[in-house]
């Protein structure tokens, strides 16, 4: 079978984890050559080095901290360097941050908006020069079902995934006909280890885990491999008239008004 990215450049964040390595293995796998972004290179540095030789793609492991814009700006350069030119973005790098908002520390207000919807900003500043002079670039932002509903206990994450989808939009329409698409994706709950350490802070994990699935029209969890092929979708040409819109990958949960 043809590869669904044939001779594509990619910027992956939150690369060394969950969401972020499947989207990077798929990528790779359908003919993209990659920069795997994230805090700490240790563990993108043997993803890049694993995926370059398993499937004979240049791979490359950037570090950056997505909220400081000039750690984004360098990893950047050094992406744009490795492969040449960056034809599409992904930002899954992003945090839980759920707390009962009269007790919401400043600090952790700050972190959840700079990580989750400031940091997509920075790369998105920081690619599209180089996007807009070759009058071709896809974008997709990691939202989240917390940007379409609203689920009690989670304050203020929601907010800023809301702001994600927005970012989406607007600039989605603002680069339009210029040859970028931006798009989202917005995942229910899926597998991963962000997933796993919210379900080991619960007071029964188990039951936990159990409940989450229950309440699934498909009763089931959902795996981040399921979330990189959405991502591939809208990444490829294949999506070449979907702009300024988000997908829900929730297997139906966000429809259900009451069971
Ligand atoms: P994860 O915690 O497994 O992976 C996130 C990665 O982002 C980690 O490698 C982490 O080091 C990196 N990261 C965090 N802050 C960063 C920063 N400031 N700079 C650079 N890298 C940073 O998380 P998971 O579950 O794979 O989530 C990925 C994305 O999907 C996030 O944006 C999350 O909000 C979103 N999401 C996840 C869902 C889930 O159920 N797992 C559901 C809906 C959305």
């Amino acid at each position: 079978m043809s590869e669904r990215l044939p001779n594509k450049t990619a910027l992956i964040t939150g690369a060394g984890s969950g969401i972020g390595s499947a989207i990077a293995e798929l990528f790779v796998r359908e003919g993209a050559s990659v920069a795997l972004l994230d805090l700490d290179s240790d563990v993108t540095e043997a993803l890049a080095s694993r995926l370059q030789h398993q499937y004979k793609k240049r791979c490359v492991a950037v570090e950056a901290d997505v909220t400081q814009p000039q750690q984004v700006q360098s990893a950047v350069q050094q992406a744009q360097q490795a492969l040449g030119h960056i034809d599409i973005l992904i930002n899954c790098a992003g945090i839980n941050v759920f707390r009962d908002p009269l007790a919401l520390e400043e600090e952790e207000w700050q972190r959840c908006m700079a990580t989750n919807l400031k940091g997509p900003y920075n790369l998105i500043r920081s690619v599209l020069p180089g996007m807009l002079a070759r009058q071709y670039g896809n974008i997709v932002n990691v939202a989240s079902v917390h940007g379409h509903r609203i689920i009690p206990g989670a304050f203020p994450y929601p907010v800023a995934k809301h702001g994600l989808i927005g970012l989406t939009r607007s600039l989605g329409v603002e680069y339009a006909a210029q040859g970028i698409r931006i798009n989202s994706i917005s995942p229910g709950l899926i597998m991963t280890p962000a997933a796993e350490a919210w379900l080991a802070s619960c007071p029964d994990p188990q039951a936990e885990r159990e409940r989450q699935a229950a309440l699934l029209p498909c009763k089931r969890i959902g795996e981040p491999s399921e979330v990189a092929y959405t991502a591939l979708f809208l990444a490829s040409d294949e999506a070449r008239f979907i702009n300024a819109t988000d997908i829900l990958i929730d297997g139906g949960r966000s429809q259900i008004y009451h069971e």
